[in-house]
């Protein structure tokens, strides 16, 4: 229901990366879904903490690529599952939605594995292990 209401033909959807049944309903609506999620989630031996993250940097150059007016959304999968369940970081996000806010794109959530998320941001981000699930979670959906 959400998808064609935002995206058209000839238009992008750009993510950390979608779910398979995201993608689907991206191409459903006529539009072209990207991945854009960070080098280090390609090398499945690599460790790092938050290997679901967007690469913001890419994200950036894809939409001026494109086109603002040719992005009708971009989509923060949390957790990262078509990365293997790769979390992404509270700061990623807000740099993410920093992004989107600076051209006017809308951000949508696939928070399939949100409470998840917040718990390896509680555990492995050092700027919120002293905040609470539920305030990182405030934070998350709060942009
Ligand atoms: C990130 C993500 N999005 C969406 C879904 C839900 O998919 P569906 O609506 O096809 O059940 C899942 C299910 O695991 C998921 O992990």
């Amino acid at each position: 229901m959400l998808f064609p209401a935002f995206l058209h033909k000839g238009q992008y959807a750009i993510s950390n990366m979608f779910f398979d049944t995201t993608r689907a309903h991206v191409e459903l609506a006529g539009a072209r879904a990207i991945d854009c999620v960070i080098e280090e989630a390609k090398n499945p031996s690599h460790r790092c903490k938050f290997k679901g993250n967007m690469d913001v940097e890419r994200l950036e150059k894809i939409i001026l690529e494109k086109g603002p007016e040719n992005i009708g959304l971009v989509v923060m999968t949390i957790t990262n599952n078509s990365a293997g369940g790769q979390p992404v970081s509270l700061k990623n996000m807000r740099e993410t939605a920093e992004v989107c806010k600076k051209y006017g794109i809308l951000l949508d959530i696939d928070a399939a594995r949100y409470a998840e998320n917040a718990y390896f941001v509680k555990r492995d981000e050092e700027e919120c292990k002293d905040m609470s699930i539920k305030e990182i979670i405030r934070k998350m959906f709060s942009g």
